[in-house]
């Protein structure tokens, strides 16, 4: 039988699958794009289409990708939207640095470390998962304009237009956003609200059917006007009055207080590239880059992408960052995060000694490293030189947001059509319970008043010579880091085009539980049975993952694609 923890995992791994497959086994389409002026890609065309009118109304990336970005809360609710949050890397032609703001949620002042307990200290089920009590304090608008008021060029309003039409005119719900309201049903139809906006009088919307979204329309509105609503004003008071109804803890004063973070990316080289990606509270760029370093300069070509010796490397890696990062990785402003250690050279040096080629190693006898050896790495590498790389002519934004599980919290603030994020449950209710995605944690992502839960979000720019290189990132929670991880090394390491780069078979492993997850159909028999033979348990997966992403090529063409495993589309002109 599967360990409990397991079975949510493998429930969790079926909702993306049926999100972004719907079970197809047809070879991947390549679905890559290829223009000189400029590219979004995103989950949905219709939200790609967004981002591509306001580059054609004279744009930049960064009007773009919060037009992409509010259209998506539209047309893709249950995977993101302005009730919920995430993190953006922004590489500006103009200083050729790598920014990266956290608009990512908090947890409210009347959070408590021990909210989820129930009188026997037990995790009670579902609480940081469903209802109004699972949702942290919303980043996605203040994150949104903080950005575009400082650097896009278009007015504001004109960045929400796109997303207010789509609401206000509706669009035809397609198969995947089916299955996400049928695999989210019973939340939704719990919750008045929910059913109003996402049912059809407690009918679900058919795929072809338009789904207008007038309080969503409304609310826009009042965001375009002034997105301050969204924290001080009306909208705000609908909010907070139906977390008040509904045994929420969001009160006005969180929502005021609420304010995006600037902070540095993690960067750091791997062979001739400087990599960036988001920094603590998401775990995502100091894992992406600890991986590459433990990888180091083995000769991953030689021993081929698909070979048991590449993937059993990759498995033994992972399954050490994902080590550390349940003991190390939490909010950097409540938690001293070791992020220069586990990025250190010599840290990576350590680790990589102690992977065996010829077996894996149970996930019960990998520790995080200890804080003596994590001091001392520090002390011998205080500093690792990153290059910072210039490109005069390409503005990059690479965002991931989320309201975290499909369809958040499952609840809609009555009367503004905004879902509400499930984003509390990224904190570790209980020192090493599973949350959902089977990720474990303690002391340093334990829940306090105005913490951000641990991500694993990885927004990435890759540059090389100073020129922008490749941007990517993904959703599938635990998974994202792996996903990204091999996105990188396909176009990196293995030349691969940008289509076949996001949409080749994955592996993922996170330490606990100790599997190897493998796209089904996706790797040779023998090369499992040499994996099983040395000691790896193989779990096979539909695919997961629905991933984009875009390369600048040697002579100068974007070329942008979205996974072959869900619905997404890049647009360039
Ligand atoms: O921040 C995180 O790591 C998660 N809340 C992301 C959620 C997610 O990717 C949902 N995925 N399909």
């Amino acid at each position: 039988m599967l360990p409990k923890f397991l079975s949510k995992v493998q429930i969790y791994t079926c909702f993306l699958t049926v999100l972004v497959c719907g079970g197809c086994q047809q070879p991947p389409p390549n679905l890559q794009q290829r223009s000189k002026q400029g590219m979004a890609v995103s989950a949905h065309p219709l939200a790609s289409a967004a981002g591509l009118d306001l580059l054609q109304q004279g744009g930049n990336a960064v009007d773009a990708a919060a037009a992409t970005a509010l259209a998506i809360s539209v047309v893709e609710p249950f995977s993101a939207g302005i009730g919920g949050g995430g993190f953006l890397l922004l590489r500006r032609a103009e200083t050729g640095t790598v920014q990266a703001l956290d608009f990512r949620e908090r947890a409210p002042r009347r959070a408590a470390r021990d909210m989820y307990l129930d009188k026997q200290g037990k995790v009670r089920q579902r609480a940081s998962l469903d209802g109004h009590l699972a949702a942290g304090i919303p980043g996605t608008v203040a994150g949104l304009y903080t950005v575009q008021r400082e650097y896009g060029k278009l007015p504001w309003a004109a960045v929400v237009a796109p997303a207010i039409a789509l609401a206000e005119k509706g669009f035809p719900v397609s198969s995947r956003f089916t299955a996400a309201t049928q695999q989210r049903q019973d939340a939704i139809k719990k919750n008045r609200a929910a059913r109003e906006v996402f049912t059809s009088g407690g009918i679900l919307y058919q795929p072809g059917e338009l789904l207008i979204q007038r309080d969503l329309a409304r609310t826009l509105r009042q965001i375009a006007e002034n997105p301050q609503s969204f924290y001080s004003g009306d909208i705000a008071r609908a909010i907070t009055a139906d977390m008040a109804k509904n045994g929420g803890i969001i009160t006005l004063e969180d929502l005021k207080n609420y304010t995006p973070i600037w902070r540095n990316p993690v960067c750091g080289n791997f062979r001739a590239y400087e990599i960036c990606a988001m920094s603590p509270p998401s775990s995502g760029g100091v894992h992406l880059l600890q991986i590459l370093n433990i990888l180091g300069d083995t000769d991953l070509k030689r021993l081929g992408r698909q070979s048991p010796d590449t993937l059993h490397l990759l498995a033994e890696s992972m399954k050490i960052a994902y080590a550390d990062r349940a003991e190390y990785l939490g909010d950097p402003d409540f938690v001293s995060v070791p992020v220069k250690a586990l990025t250190s050279s010599n840290y990576a040096k350590l680790r990589r000694s102690q992977i065996q080629m010829s077996k894996a190693r149970p996930s019960s006898e990998i520790k995080a490293v200890d804080a003596e050896t994590l001091n001392r790495l520090l002390w011998e590498s205080p500093e690792t030189t990153h290059l910072t790389v210039v490109d005069k002519e390409r503005n990059v934004v690479s965002l991931t947001f989320t309201v975290n599980g499909g369809f958040g919290a499952g609840v809609v603030a009555a009367g503004t059509g905004i879902l509400l994020n499930n984003e509390m449950d990224d904190f570790a209710a209980a020192t090493g319970v599973p949350n959902l995605f089977g990720l474990v944690g303690g002391e340093a992502n334990s829940i306090a008043p105005g913490k951000t839960p641990l991500s694993s979000m990885t927004p990435v720019i890759v540059t090389e010579n100073g020129k922008f290189r490749l941007a990517a990132g993904a959703p599938g929670g635990s998974t994202i880091i792996t996903t990204v991880l091999q996105i990188v090394l396909n176009v990196l390491v293995y030349d691969m085009n940008v289509g076949d780069a996001v949409s080749a078979p994955r592996v993922h492993h996170q330490w606990q539980p100790d599997r190897l997850m493998v796209e089904r159909g996706g790797f040779e028999t023998a090369t499992l049975s040499e994996l099983r033979r040395r000691g790896h348990l193989i779990v096979e997966s539909d695919g997961w993952g629905n991933a984009n992403a875009i390369v600048l090529t040697g002579d100068g063409w974007l070329e942008g694609a979205a996974d072959r495993r869900g619905e997404g589309e890049a647009r360039g002109f």
